[in-house]
């Protein structure tokens, strides 16, 4: 089986760099038409220029690829359109986006002003809400589409100092669970890659020589694979870090079930709790504890 999107159109934000860089380098190699997206600027999402986004156009097409650049940043509305906007005058069409753009503010949430919370979930969240937005009604139309949206580790697991980072990337987490629904039917799927790679934003994280290890490339192919027509899961979280790939998914206990028809104390809560909270039994969210019908009717309170 070879992998290929040829005839179709992808945008790839935040795509002058990092791990961007390297989706869009992959999907045009195999054939897609990308819109390189990226406004340039810091780590924290100030400065901007144009050469970012010009010097990845400008790799693809030297490697035989398709390519334009937009300088718009996703957390801007009117531009997010604008993104979304330049693949349809450009080629017609959008199939695949790839919302990847990201910035950091880290602080302990002490030091955190809420401009610095705004500013992070503007981009990560509200920047992909936008783009997605804007690419839901073409792809509906066309009743296909492939979306990656960018969660990460600080918000599954969290991480000091990253409380806004943590909740917007929790955030596109949602917006997926609830999209899939939406978009099954028009054959839009939308999963998440959540990445560990050395790029500027880890650069001083990573210890050196497992750093040499943690390329951006090797985070890609599960993004290449999740912007194909071979893509059949909507919904996932897959981490993808040094050439190792694996999913996330939320557990939950079997837990306990009082009779909803009689009160529940505090104390039945407190001395049950080490039985809410035992694992054996565990299983993927919703099926473990089966359907609250059913545990109803076992205990003999509905037909
Ligand atoms: N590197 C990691 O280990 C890691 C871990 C978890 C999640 N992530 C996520 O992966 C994505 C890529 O990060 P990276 O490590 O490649 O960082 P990076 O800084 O190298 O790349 C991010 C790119 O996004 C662009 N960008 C920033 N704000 C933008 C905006 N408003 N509109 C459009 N583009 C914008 C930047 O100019 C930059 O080129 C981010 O969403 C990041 O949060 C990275």
């Amino acid at each position: 089986m070879t992998i290929r999107y040829d005839n179709r159109v992808a945008i790839v934000t935040g795509a002058g760099a990092g791990l961007g860089r390297q989706h869009a380098l992959l999907l045009a190699s195999r054939g897609a038409k990308v819109v390189v997206n990226d406004p340039g600027g810091s780590v924290d999402g100030t400065g901007g220029a144009n050469a970012v986004a010009d010097t990845v156009v400008a790799e693809i097409r030297a490697a035989g690829g398709e390519a334009v650049a937009n300088y718009g940043s996703v957390s801007d509305e009117k531009a997010a359109q604008g993104i979304i906007d330049t693949a349809m005058n450009t080629w017609g069409r959008l199939d695949i986006l790839v919302n990847n753009a990201g910035i950091l503010r880290d602080k302990s949430f002490s030091k955190m002003e809420n401009e610095d919370f705004r500013v992070v979930v503007d981009v990560h969240l509200m920047g992909t809400v936008y783009c997605t937005k804007a690419a839901w009604p073409h792809m509906r139309a066309a009743r296909y589409g492939r979306i990656v949206v960018t969660t990460s580790g600080s918000g599954t697991l969290g991480n000091f100092g990253q409380a806004n980072y943590g909740a917007a990337k929790m955030g596109v987490n949602g917006l997926i669970n609830v999209l899939r629904h939406e978009g099954a039917s028009y054959n839009i799927k939308l999963n998440a890659i959540s990445p560990s790679a050395r790029t500027r934003m880890t650069e001083d994280l990573i210890p050196e020589e497992v750093a040499v290890y943690m390329k951006p490339e090797l985070v890609s192919p599960a993004v290449g694979w999740m912007c194909s027509e071979q893509c059949d899961v909507s919904g996932e979280i897959i981490s993808a870090n040094a050439g190792s790939f694996s999913v996330v998914k939320y557990f939950q206990t079997e837990g306990v079930q009082f009779d909803p028809g009689e009160p529940v104390t505090l104390e039945m809560f407190a001395e049950a709790w080490p039985k809410i909270n035992d694992w054996t039994g565990a299983g993927p969210m919703g099926r473990s504890r089966g359907r609250l019908e059913a545990r109803l009717r076992a205990m003999g309170r509905i037909k």
